[in-house]
């Protein structure tokens, strides 16, 4: 069969309107309570929490595309330095692995990865550190101004409510 240009065009448009993926790290075990996430992450690369004396025990995919399948990654060993796990999406929308924590780093994209400089790079290596944090009741906080120092002082707070923030960063909440 030949295929018309027509359906080789709204291929490729499918390919653009890739859904705006993003990767949320939490410390508890199934993806529950407050999450830091980077928000739509680019194929191929890193996200990474960042903070390494903080456990992560599990990871979330968030808003893939429900047309799509792509391989997820998981990662441990800082960063995106050694891969622990794979899965693919197959049409969810959601998914979140929960069996090899610690997670340093998470990243998707197509199926033939070659080992490229975001992954084996070493700890926060080529990595981007998360955009925002969440909380289930779908309060957020912009993370992008901080210095390093201060986004390791909210990533190593216990938090639980929006309000355990402390008041120094409230005005990073998000008001959409
Ligand atoms: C996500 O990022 C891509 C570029 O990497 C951009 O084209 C797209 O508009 C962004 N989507 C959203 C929802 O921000
Ligand atoms: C987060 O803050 C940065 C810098 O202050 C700003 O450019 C960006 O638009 C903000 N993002 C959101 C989602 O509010």
């Amino acid at each position: 069969m030949k295929l018309s240009l027509s359906t080789v065009l709204v291929a490729a448009a499918c390919v653009h309107s890739a859904a705006a993926v993003n990767i949320a790290f939490y410390t508890s075990g199934n993806c529950a309570n407050a999450y830091f996430v980077c928000v739509n992450q680019s194929r191929d690369s890193c996200c990474d929490p960042f903070i390494d004396d903080v456990r992560y025990n599990s990871m979330e995919f968030q808003q893939l595309g429900t047309s799509q399948n792509v391989q997820l990654r998981s990662y441990d060993r800082g960063g995106c330095s050694r891969r622990t796990a794979t899965s693919a999406s197959n049409g969810r929308r959601t998914v979140c692995f929960v069996r090899e924590p610690p997670y340093t780093g998470g990243g998707y994209g197509g199926f033939n990865l070659k080992r490229n400089a975001v992954e084996g790079g070493g700890a926060d290596a080529e990595c981007i550190r998360p955009q925002e944090l969440g909380f289930p009741d779908g309060t957020k906080f912009n993370l992008t101004s901080l210095s390093d120092v201060d986004y390791a002082k909210i990533a190593k707070l216990s938090l639980e409510i929006p309000s355990d923030v402390p008041e120094q960063f409230q005005q990073l909440k998000i008001t959409s």
